[in-house]
């Protein structure tokens, strides 16, 4: 009825896990954001804004989607290593900014003196811990683009006295999809403890909690027992949590087009790949799959993979799974997170419809299927 390759959403479940984020910080003067590079489509911003969460933002781009959704500049947070004079003027009215560095403090400074407001700071503090995550999505690490070190942080403060400017907090984030307690409690701790030195009454610890696509997810007990008491002190908390929401209440079902054999391997050929979601093919990412009608109950090694012209354009790799029969479909986990949003046109394709299982249980479409004319709108 929709067509494939195809996302589809729980409201249900993005409740559920918007509502276990607030409860995880009961006791705390908590302000949630969700972190929209996770899934930009305005209705699901909207369901996260009727639970109470305002946005963490990126680009002018992130920041339209909430508005869409209908988030007030007073709900938003803005991120980013690379801000650039004209966000800054149409961003100036958002609740916060986390700084990433010296440099952007002073580009603060000059837009200051001439507007005489600026939203109020946050500093990003880089604390040097290893989040055991991939690589590709560590940030609080020396060697990372992101944040200012801690023995800069007296300078940083030192360009903001006898200025307009306003800082309030330190924020840290330091990766994604973060399984372990531990770098949470050893990054905030340290944030903790440099807010108490400079009497900082807010801080922002970022987002970055794991789901769980093959055996572990980030213990919230543990978590709630271990970091959340550091917390109680202060008069405000912002979080920024994208996947831990967004992640399990997607799936993305893709058209089986062919079972092929050859001598080496059996390929499941589906109809979309990495454009869809790049996630296995960036990241060796894994993601669960589910055959939905399949020939029979044996479950064989396959590689499952897309019909673009790359031997990269795979969705898994050495999986046992059921033979699906040809024109049946498949149905990949977790996908409502960092899927749609890193969707993209290669050799061409369109970029997939989205559908919204409604809390009553109906299907209803959130987002249309690309057609040509959207692919070639800007051509000349
Ligand atoms: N705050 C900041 C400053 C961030 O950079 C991020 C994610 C978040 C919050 C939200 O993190 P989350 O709660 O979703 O883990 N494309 C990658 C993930 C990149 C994450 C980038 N930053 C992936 O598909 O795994």
């Amino acid at each position: 009825m929709y067509g494939s390759p195809l996302y589809v959403y729980s409201e249900k479940i993005i409740r559920q896990r918007a509502r276990i984020v607030k409860k995880t910080f009961e006791g705390i003067n908590l302000f949630p954001t969700f972190a929209c590079k996770a899934n930009n489509n305005p209705n699901l911003i909207r369901i996260l804004k009727d639970e109470g969460f305002g946005t963490d933002v990126v680009t002018l781009g992130e920041y339209h989607a909430s508005k869409m959704a209908g988030i007030l500049d007073e709900m938003i947070v803005w991120n980013g290593n690379g801000k650039c004079i004209n966000e800054m003027s149409v961003l100036s009215n958002v609740r916060y900014v986390n700084v990433d560095s010296i440099e952007e403090l002073e580009r603060w400074k000059k837009i200051s003196t001439r507007t005489g407001q600026i939203p109020e700071l946050f500093l990003r503090i880089n604390p040097d811990v290893d989040p055991k995550t991939h690589p590709h999505i560590s940030t609080g690490l020396k060697k990372n683009k992101f944040g200012i070190p801690i023995d800069m942080v007296d300078t940083a403060l030192q360009k903001a006295r006898n200025s307009n400017l306003k800082i309030v907090g330190f924020h840290v984030h330091i990766g994604s999809q973060i399984t372990d307690f531990e770098p949470f409690a050893e990054a905030i701790s340290q944030v903790v403890e440099l807010s108490k030195r400079y009497d900082f009454g807010k801080i922002n610890i970022g987002g970055g909690w794991g789901i769980n696509y093959k055996d572990k997810e980030l213990d919230l007990s543990q978590y709630q027992r271990t970091v959340v008491p550091l917390l109680r002190d202060f008069e405000e908390v912002v979080v920024e949590i994208g996947r831990y929401i967004v992640g399990p209440a997607g799936v993305l079902i893709l058209k089986v087009e062919y079972v092929k054999r050859t001598h080496e391997k059996v390929f499941i050929v589906v109809d979309g790949g990495m454009n869809v979601l790049v996630r296995p093919a960036m990241y060796g990412a894994f993601h669960g799959i589910q055959v939905l009608n399949p020939e029979k109950e044996d479950k064989i090694e396959v590689d499952v993979v897309g019909p673009l012209c790359e031997s990269g354009d795979i969705l898994a790799k050495h999986l046992m799974l059921e033979i699906p029969k040809e024109g049946s479909y498949i149905l990949i986990e977790n996908a409502g997170a960092y899927g749609f949003s890193m969707a993209s046109n290669y050799n061409s394709t369109l970029r997939p419809a989205e559908v919204l299982i409604t809390e009553d249980g109906e299907p209803r479409l959130i987002r249309k299927r690309e057609t040509f004319e959207d692919l070639f709108r800007t051509i000349v």
